[in-house]
């Protein structure tokens, strides 16, 4: 660590008085909620459809029971984790947030400095608010990079995207398999939240209540999706949105995948990964591991709870590969609650954005300390000295699916 927030007495003493008055996310979902324009809150929020595969992420998290043994000495315990040669400071890392900047400008720099300074992963988007040469800039050590299809020209502009990320310094790269087609969202039609996003009396109306987040945009500027503006042609708003809205979309075919392997030098994984099918494919490609996630409920409501899913995948991979986990990840508790059911390390999205968006540029490394501290006091409650011991903790899953739940009914 060194030069972050972590380092700095005045950020020290603000976190640690923001720790005590939103001691849970929660807390933070009820001020994110009047501080950011309705839009902006109900795209961080919402779901696929009903809604449902949201909820799920969450009850399904809860249902898992750790028990904890006693007796041992606590005082030292290592929450630390070793990923692709790295070691964190906890098994908890920041995953991508398309258009960050629009749920709070400037989100991209904060997310990455907040990593870097707590030393934990920054999965940045393809469609983040700021290029990868800055974020890599802001987070030299912890930098991993999600790429999103751009299939037009046989995949030309994904490909060129992951050199980009390879010179800049990205250490993993992760592709994003779960968006085969775009989900319906039910929120953001209501609220006219459309790409790009166009200014309407509605839109204006919502922004005009939000003075702190205006307040942010004139220091930040309006967001873009900086990644596109050397493909788009131009760095504007509009010309970079309707590149995105033309050229992103429709899932990685396996065949890319391949190609992608072989063009990555380093670590590779795939995101969205809820089939051990779909693992064990991953594998066969040469792909270092699979990210377990359903895109946080964003995109198929019908789609298990990821945590569900999780025993039977991890099972598959094994030793051959790292497992993370995201989808409903808000706590210490959670942490630990993935990890012993199969994962190597958690990542979480939402709780991430909404500690910017509740307490503006202080809320990423709020949530960061916020995540390795609970992790800590969760290991000490359970009688667990490190997170290897997790992975073995004694753990009752009541949702998990097995083997035999995957195979056909008929
Ligand atoms: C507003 C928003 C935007 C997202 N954009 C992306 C994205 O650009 N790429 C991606 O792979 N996943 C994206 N995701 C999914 C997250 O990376 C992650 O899988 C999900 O948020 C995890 O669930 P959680 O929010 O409950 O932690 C997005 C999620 C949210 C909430």
């Amino acid at each position: 660590m060194g030069g972050g927030p972590a380092d700095n007495p005045k950020t020290i003493e603000t976190l640690a008085e923001l720790r005590r008055r939103y001691p849970m996310v929660g807390d933070l979902e009820k001020r994110a909620k009047w501080r950011i324009p309705r839009f902006a809150y109900e795209f961080l929020q919402g779901g696929a459809g009903d809604e449902t595969g949201l909820d799920r992420n969450r009850t399904a998290l809860q249902a898992v029971e750790v028990v904890p043994r006693y007796g041992m000495d606590v005082s030292k315990v290592d929450t630390s984790v070793e990923l692709f040669g790295h070691r964190y400071a906890a098994p908890i890392g920041i995953s991508p947030i398309g258009f960050d900047g629009m749920m709070w400008p400037g989100a991209t720099e904060q997310f990455a400095k907040a990593a870097q300074a707590y030393n934990i992963p920054y999965l940045v988007g393809t469609l983040a608010c700021a290029a990868i040469e800055k974020v890599v800039e802001w987070a030299p050590d912890v930098t991993w990079f999600q790429l999103y299809p751009m299939a037009p020209n046989n995949h030309q502009y994904s490909l060129e995207m992951t050199d980009r990320a390879h010179v800049a310094g990205a250490k993993v790269l992760v592709a994003t398999l779960d968006v085969p087609v775009r989900a319906k969202r039910p929120r953001d039609l209501r609220n006219g939240l459309t790409m790009p996003f166009k200014l309407t009396p509605k839109t204006m109306m919502a922004a005009a209540m939000a003075p702190f987040w205006l307040d942010a945009i004139r220091r930040k500027g309006m967001p873009t999706f900086a990644n596109m503006a050397g493909f788009a042609g131009a760095p504007d708003r509009v010309t970079t949105s309707a590149f995105v809205q033309k050229h992103i979309g429709g899932g990685f075919p396996w065949e890319q995948i391949a190609r992608l392997r072989d063009r990555w030098p380093g670590p590779m994984m795939v995101k969205g990964v809820m089939h051990p099918a779909d693992a064990e494919k991953a594998l066969e490609l040469g792909l270092n591991g699979v990210v377990v996630s359903n895109h946080g409920g964003r995109q198929f409501d019908a789609a298990p709870a990821t945590i569900d899913v999780l025993p039977e995948i991890a099972r598959t991979v094994g030793t051959r590969g790292t497992v993370l986990f995201d989808s409903g990840v808000v706590s210490g508790v959670d942490m630990v609650r993935a990890i012993a059911c199969g994962a190597h390390s958690s990542f979480a999205g939402r709780a991430f954005m909404l500690g910017l968006a509740a307490l503006g540029d202080h809320g990423a490394a709020h949530m960061a300390q916020a995540f390795i501290e609970e992790y800590r006091i969760t290991l000490g409650q359970s009688g667990l000295l490190n997170t290897d011991q997790v992975r073995r903790a004694p753990v009752r899953h009541p949702g998990a699916w097995t083997r035999q739940d995957f195979e056909p009914h008929l």
